[in-house]
């Protein structure tokens, strides 16, 4: 059971629909951590916390209680026992969650729940720095990359019902996410040196999945 995957990379570069597939196929837990930074930035919203003020964010993240459930076949987070897995993945959240995951009170908090969960192993993470500082230690981890054009697309049909989501607004509001991640001091997203690098642009989700899989199982 100690087979930890480390997923990392960009918005909309495929790492969710990969991780819950790996997790799948090979009957492990599966862990969204940015799911917990979203319910994090939820909560913050509806506390009327100024989330752009990054002391008043610090001084609130040690109050919500976040449950992260690890089944991929049902992924569900709750906070303060509300489930929220809907709210956090509108527009209101996702273009607030840069300024609250910049700030270091709130990955501290998380990155402790996270490696409380990933435990004894047997789990596929996604994220951001899970390969970096999360689980370094990870015997698998994949760095999924895809061309802004087609993370910009995979990104407006996951967000097909909202009318505001064209492909332009999407992929000016994804660069913005994607620079702010890659370039705030705390935990930045980044390649891990002993990352596997994989682009998903030309390939479909069942050969990203084939990709990671063959990758665990050279580990074993
Ligand atoms: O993977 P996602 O788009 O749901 O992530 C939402 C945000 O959370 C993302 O913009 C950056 C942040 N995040 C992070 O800082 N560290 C992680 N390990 C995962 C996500």
């Amino acid at each position: 059971m100690s087979l930890v995957i480390a997923m990392d990379g960009p918005s909309g570069s495929g790492k969710s629909s990969a991780s819950k597939g790996v997790a799948k196929a090979l009957g492990l837990r599966y862990l969204d951590t940015g799911a917990m930074y979203r319910a994090m930035t939820w909560w913050m919203l509806q506390a009327g916390v100024p989330v752009e003020d990054a002391e008043a964010v610090a001084a609130r993240a040690g109050e919500p209680v976040l449950v992260s459930g690890t089944d991929p076949a049902a992924p569900a987070i709750t906070v303060d026992g509300t489930d929220v897995s809907a709210p956090i993945r509108g527009r209101e959240v996702t273009n607030a969650v840069s300024a609250v995951s910049r700030v270091p009170a709130v990955r501290e908090r998380l990155v402790a729940l996270q490696r409380e969960i990933i435990g004894e192993g047997g789990i596929v993470v996604e994220g951001r720095d899970i390969g970096t500082v999360v689980a370094p230690d990870a015997p698998v981890k994949v760095y999924l990359t895809a061309s802004e054009q087609a993370r910009a697309e995979r990104r407006a049909k996951d967000l097909a019902a909202d009318p505001a989501a064209s492909v332009t607004v999407t992929q000016a509001e994804q660069a913005r996410r994607d620079r702010l991640d890659s370039t705030r001091k705390a935990s930045p997203l980044a390649k891990a040196a002993d990352a596997h690098e994989i682009d998903s642009t030309e390939m479909d989700l069942g050969e990203v999945i084939e990709a990671v899989v063959r990758l665990a199982k050279e580990q074993e």
